[in-house]
This record gives C-alpha cells, sequence and structure tokens, in this order.
C-alpha cells in the first residue's frame, strides 16, 4: 500500500482551520480456499483455525470516508450502493469506525460512501472486501501510517475475513491469539498463478443467517471438532499446491473443505443449511465434468447457495458455456487474484 502522508499516529485534538480529511480505497474480496468457519473468541474475532483465501481483481469495494471536525456531526452518515443506511443496518459499520476511533483517540463522526461493484447478494464476501475498505480508508483519512499487518487485524474485528483482503493475491490468516498475532500475511503475489474464479450465482436472496452469527453456532455441530483437527493437514496441502500452481493437488482439498464447513453448518443447533437445488445441481456437474470430459475445475461455496469454481485460463470458456447450459444458473461472474487495497486520487464525494 502507498501512503505518503507521515504518521501521526493520532488525529490532532483540535483544528478548525484544517480542512476535513478524506481518502478513497478499493479493496478485492477474497474467495477462502481453506475457510473460517467459527470462533474461539467473537469479541476479538479470533478464529478456531488459520485460513487461506485468493483476493480477488474483479469484485472489489471501493469506499470514500471523511473525517468531519469534532461536533460537526453528532452520528456516523453511511450509504452503500446508493442507498443511506438506517440506523440498524448501519450499526455493524459504526461499531467498525468506533474502534478505529478508540485506536486513533478522536471523537469525530464520518462520511461514508461505499460502491460494490458485484451484487452484495452473489455469493461474494461484501464483508471482506467492505471492512477492507473501510478500514484502509478510515486509517488513512487519519494519517495512521500502520503497516497492512496491523491494518490487517484491525479489519478483523470488523469482518474476520477482511484481515485477508489486506494483501494481494493468495493470503494466509494465522489463527493468532491476540490483535498483535491474529493477522494475514501474504503467501504469493497476485501474478504467481493466473488461477480463476467464476461464481455461479443460483439466487440473489439475501441470507437469512449472517455469517456473524453463524460462527457462534459452529461449536454446536458435533462435527465441528473433527474439521478443526483435520485442518492442519489441509492448510499444508494448500500451501504446497499453491507454491507449486498445481490445481489437481489444490482442487480435492478446497472441495473437501468447503463440503466439511457446511456439514459443521447443517449440523449445529439451529441447523443451518445455505444450498438450494441449484448449489447441489452444480456439484454434480462439475464431478461429471471432471469425470467424463476431463475439464479441470473446482468448487468451493462459501455461506451461501452460490458455487465459486476454480479453473486455469485454459478451461474458463469451457466452464463458463457449460454453467450457461444449467437452468439453476443465473449469472457468472468471474475473477482473477487481485492486489492489495489502492488508495485512490478520485473519490465518490
Ligand atoms: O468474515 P465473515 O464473518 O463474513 O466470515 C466468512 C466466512 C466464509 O466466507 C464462509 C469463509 C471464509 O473464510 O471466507
Amino acid at each position: 500500500m502507498n501512503t505518503s502522508r507521515q504518521a501521526t499516529g493520532k488525529a490532532p485534538e483540535k483544528a478548525p482551520e484544517k480542512a476535513p480529511e478524506k481518502a478513497t480505497v478499493r479493496a478485492g474480496s477474497n474467495i477462502a480456499f481453506i475457510k473460517y468457519w467459527g470462533v474461539d473468541d467473537a469479541t476479538l474475532n479470533l478464529p478456531q483455525t488459520n485460513s487461506i483465501s485468493m483476493t480477488l481483481a474483479d469484485a472489489y469495494t471501493t469506499t470514500t470516508l471523511e473525517w468531519l471536525e469534532e461536533g460537526q456531526a453528532a452520528t456516523d452518515a453511511i450509504t452503500l450502493d446508493g442507498v443511506p443506511l438506517d440506523e440498524r443496518k448501519a450499526a455493524r459499520l459504526v461499531r467498525h469506525l468506533d474502534r478505529i476511533r478508540g485506536l486513533a483517540a478522536t471523537e469525530r463522526r464520518a462520511r461514508v460512501v461505499s460502491q460494490n461493484n458485484f451484487p452484495m447478494a452473489s455469493g461474494i464476501a461484501s464483508s471482506a472486501s467492505g471492512f477492507a475498505a473501510l478500514t484502509v480508508a478510515a486509517c488513512h483519512a487519519l494519517d495512521l501510517n500502520w503497516s497492512a499487518t496491523r491494518l490487517s487485524a484491525v479489519a478483523r474485528r470488523g469482518s474476520g475475513s477482511a484481515s485477508r483482503s489486506l494483501f494481494g493475491g493468495f493470503v494466509e490468516w494465522e489463527r493468532g491469539h491476540d490483535d498483535a498475532t491474529s493477522v494475514a500475511r501474504q503467501l504469493h503475489p497476485p501474478d504467481h498463478w493466473q488461477l480463476y474464479d467464476l461464481v455461479a450465482v443460483v439466487s440473489g436472496a439475501e441470507k437469512a443467517v449472517s455469517s456473524e452469527q453463524g460462527h457462534q453456532l459452529a461449536a454446536s455441530s458435533p462435527l465441528n471438532a473433527g474439521r478443526v483437527a483435520s485442518l492442519e493437514q489441509a492448510l499444508h496441502e494448500v500451501r504446497t499446491a499453491l507454491a507449486e500452481c498445481d490445481l489437481r493437488r489444490l482442487g480435492p482439498v478446497i472441495e473437501q473443505d468447503a463440503l466439511a464447513m457446511h456439514a459443521v453448518m447443517m449440523t449445529s443447533r439451529p441447523s443451518l443449511l445455505y444450498w438450494q437445488p441449484g448449489t447441489l445441481e452444480i456439484i454434480q456437474a462439475i464431478r461429471h465434468w471432471r469425470e467424463q470430459d476431463g475439464v479441470q475445475a473446482y468448487f468451493t461455496i462459501d455461506a451461501g447457495p452460490n458455487v465459486h469454481l476454480l479453473c486455469e485460463a485454459v478451461d474458463v470458456a469451457a466452464v463458463q458455456a457449460r454453467l450457461g447450459t444449467l437452468a439453476s444458473v443465473q449469472q457468472i461472474i468471474v475473477s482473477q487474484p487481485g492486489p492489495a487495497p489502492l488508495q485512490l486520487d478520485e473519490h465518490l464525494f
């Protein structure tokens, strides 16, 4: 990340003559190969295990944030995809801004305008890109010259997966045990491997149970402990497959963890069932295309019904064409590995 500003570590206490501080940041979402599901500490957002993802170039959030002068406004004003958020909808974002205000020792309220370039209910994690962009914009606008590692810990508190969107390419979030250790790091830059993520959208409906609530249910599943115990080996396999750009090695591991995570979801109390009939149609189809026709594509699924298919450039057209023949696929979004959050000169307001 690039900022030429001087670090102050703290916002000025009173600077009425100074113009309000503003920053605009674009952050990519990410797709997890080994999932974050289940929290050890819900307050700090400490996960049960490490997770590994690819940051997406073509699914991102752009956020402009302006810190107002002290006393200028009593509340934060947040607009998301053109819609001003009411108090209830803004609550999670305001809590995150409160955290940043606490760290920076400021009382200033913010004006925030945020825009996703993908539909919110597309199965692409808007919380990952959204909290990454919000964190970086808020900290840049306060002249806090923090490292990406430190910013990843701050973003983690808003949404766990956002910690991984602080880095480009292929990223691992270390489980850790506090803010200094539960941070993300880059495994490989975006140009290490031209892997494609094709998101097959089968439903645009908003999910009934948020992942924030879902993480707290994981421990109630009898399968959770088994999944957690198996992940050390799976993480090792994914690191090796990524280092070697070996899709035939990566694919089976990511499919198994997606199924293991959904098995935990389905067997938690209460049970979470995110799948739709179309989800299963795509899983069956991809297995068939692979076995019968040699198409090298593998699936993963986040906390929703839509299916992400990972493949290399040579198979993109075939996978896209085949997905297009399935009745349940409403839309396909294609993305490659993307960069770390970028600070933009052009603001949204
Ligand atoms: O960051 P959250 O709280 O939205 O959780 C993300 C959970 C999954 O997307 C299902 C998995 C992951 O690691 O991204």
